[in-house]
């Protein structure tokens, strides 16, 4: 039985980081990393990300997903008192090959196995999201592997998800949209997607165009609203 609104979903597509991908596993598995500095590190070099990868989409000054990173790193560590700590190179390795979140491999089965397609659209690289998929055992459970890249803009410039769906040859109504990033999640709305906002993070709703579909806690919630037992 299918919950209202997902009728004729036959894909589900995830973000990668902090959906699929846990990015506070880079710090936390950073033994030169100071234990007490690991949570501010991981949030500052995260929202600096999301933010390089904004701006420079607004100035059409595009550098892949991979050089976002480094350069958000290098502003966190700098920030941080840290920019002297060698903790560059160990972090940007641990980067490639982020823990996932415990519930996302029986939940890509579960899906699968259902007989929906399963895909990621992320910022991240072409070779990024490789290593990611690959180290977290992941690889076979998705149709399709889709990075920003090819369009050099980030996330929420809506050609983004557009091109996921001309990817897929799939209408808006067919995809389920999954990601733990409110404002992803809040734009891939306004597109025009169903939106699952994964709202791990427990954030309150965004002021932003846009209103996701439903809210779940993590993804093992997702197989039972789909009506996958
Ligand atoms: C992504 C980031 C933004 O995977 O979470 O697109």
């Amino acid at each position: 039985m299918h919950v209202s609104g997902l009728e004729r979903v036959s894909a589900c597509l995830f973000d990668a980081y902090g959906t699929l991908f846990d990015f506070a596993s880079a710090a936390a598995a950073c033994e030169a990393a100071p234990v007490e500095r690991r949570a501010a590190l991981t949030a500052l070099w995260r929202d600096k990300q999301l933010q390089y990868s904004w701006l420079r989409s607004l100035q059409g000054r595009y550098v892949d997903f991979w050089n976002v990173t480094g350069d958000a790193l290098d502003y966190a560590l700098d920030n941080l008192g840290l920019a002297d700590a060698g903790l560059r190179d160990p972090l940007m390795a641990l980067y490639r090959r982020l823990s996932p979140f415990p519930e996302v491999p029986a939940t890509l089965r579960a899906l699968r196995g259902a007989g929906y397609a399963t895909a990621i659209l992320s910022n991240g690289s072409p070779a990024m999201l490789a290593d990611a998929v690959a180290a977290a055992g992941l690889e076979g459970l998705f149709d399709a592997v889709m990075s920003v890249d090819p369009l050099r803009v980030f996330k929420t410039d809506p050609r983004v998800y557009q091109y996921a769906l001309d990817r897929l040859g799939l209408a808006a109504s067919e995809v389920a949209f999954l990601s733990s990033n409110g404002w992803d999640a809040y734009a891939a709305s306004d597109f025009g997607l169903g939106v699952v906002w994964c709202n791990r993070y427990r954030q309150p709703r965004e002021r932003l165009p846009g209103a996701p579909d439903f809210e779940i806690s993590n993804l093992a919630e997702l197989p039972p609203l789909l009506g996958v037992r």
